[in-house]
């Protein structure tokens, strides 16, 4: 397969999630990074481009010229990321996808439910993929629980319980420091705190492995720092189409929680359970049995675990090549072969309506609202 042509937005030195697309992207082969507009400052963003061996006329120095420096170009991007702090996410992928790029956007997609039906109706017209950075969907052993959900090894999902918890903005002392408090800015942040940041994460994984969409939530907002307006943690209990049980708990303020991503799934006949600090296991317990530790890479995993895992057993496959997979199955879109379990944008507007339904309920008491988007009722 030749190499595809990748550009990115946003992910410049220093930034948080850059990282984790450029080694993700180039891990296997797929794309070369070939365009950017990497830093909100245009001079900084071409010297790193550069840096990373783009070609100088394709450093470029903000997005704009990059949609106008591609557009025409026989060999030009194959894919853009769009990897800009979230509220520049809906005009850059509407932009690109309506000049006929293929588009991976972080999370979360959209500032509000309308920008996310528009980004699904212009993806549709344009006939191009938008994806939507759920990356830890990709992981080789949440692909295997979803697999085993699918294949009746668990009967029907009663309950899934999913927390993202960490204490990194517990620290009263520190919720001025201007990298934290926009993060609870109305202003800055939009309408959800960190509900919106982690929260969406742990929703849509809870939909992905249960293969099912939620339906209506209730949810419990706290801004445990007084000087904070949005919430620094949320408790969300919901329903999917199907009438599985979700219970949700997202906070920031979590002391002594580091990544704090973990699921658990239980079934009519066995349980499930997972954490993103440990992503190569999963525990098993099948009713009445004895509880088993699958490991990825062990003989008798499906060959989705299978087709995601590059390094052998035992050995830690983290997030970088979680990020790799999604890159993987893009390329493969791309290419002509799509792949169902990859994160699109209906996915990110099925969040954007979870997190503004979770608003409308925590101001209301925990009144159990609609979280479906308005287009899927
Ligand atoms: P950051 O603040 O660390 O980095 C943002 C980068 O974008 C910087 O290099 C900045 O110069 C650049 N930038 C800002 N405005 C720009 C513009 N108009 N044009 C070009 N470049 C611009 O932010 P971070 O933490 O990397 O987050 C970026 C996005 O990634 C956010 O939407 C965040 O929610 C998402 N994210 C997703 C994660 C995941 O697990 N999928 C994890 C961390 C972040």
């Amino acid at each position: 397969m030749t190499r595809l042509n990748w550009g990115m937005i946003g992910g410049g030195a220093g930034s948080q999630i850059g990282p984790a697309h450029r080694l993700g992207a180039q891990a296997d082969g797929n794309f070369v990074l070939a365009a950017g507009a990497l830093d909100v400052d245009a001079e900084k963003g071409r010297a790193y481009a550069q840096s990373l061996g783009v070609a100088a006329d394709r450093a470029y120095a903000n997005w704009q010229d990059m949609l106008d420096g591609e557009r025409d170009r026989p060999d030009r991007v194959d894919l853009v990321t769009v990897a800009t702090p979230n509220s520049t996410h809906f005009e850059i992928t509407k932009a690109f996808l309506q000049a006929g790029f293929n588009v991976l956007c972080e999370k979360p997609m959209t500032m509000t439910v309308e920008e996310g039906e528009e980004i699904v109706r212009v993806a549709e017209a344009s006939g191009k993929i938008c994806a939507v950075n759920y990356c830890y969907s990709a992981y080789p052993m949440v692909r295997e629980m979803r697999q085993m959900v699918k294949t009746g090894q668990l009967g029907k999902v009663r309950l899934v319980v999913a927390n993202f918890s960490h204490g990194h903005h517990g620290d009263a002392t520190d919720a001025d420091n201007p990298r934290v408090r926009w993060r609870y800015d109305p202003a800055m942040a939009g309408v959800s705190g960190q509900f919106a940041d982690c929260g969406i994460h742990a929703m849509h994984m809870a939909s992905f492995i249960a293969g099912d969409e939620v339906r209506s939530l209730s949810a419990d907002f706290a801004s445990t720092i007084p000087s904070r307006e949005l919430e620094d943690d949320a408790m969300v209990n919901f329903r999917t189409e199907g009438g599985t049980v979700g219970r949700l708990w997202t906070s920031s303020v979590a002391i002594g929680r580091q990544h704090g991503f973990d699921i658990q799934v239980f079934g009519e006949t066995g349980g499930l359970r997972w954490a993103s600090e440990q992503p190569n296991q999963v525990y098993y317990t099948p009713v009445g049995g004895r509880t088993q530790i699958m490991e990825k890479g062990e003989a008798g995993l499906s060959d989705e675990a299978g087709r995601l895992s590059r390094v052998s057993i035992a050995h830690p496959e983290g997030f970088p090549l979680a990020v790799a997979n999604i890159y993987v199955d893009l390329a493969a879109a791309i290419n002509g072969a799509p792949r169902d379990a990859l994160p699109l944008a209906t996915d990110g507007l099925r969040s954007m309506a979870a997190v503004y339904a979770a608003v409308r309920s925590a101001k209301d008491d925990g009144a159990w609202v609609d979280a479906r988007p308005p287009m899927f009722t």
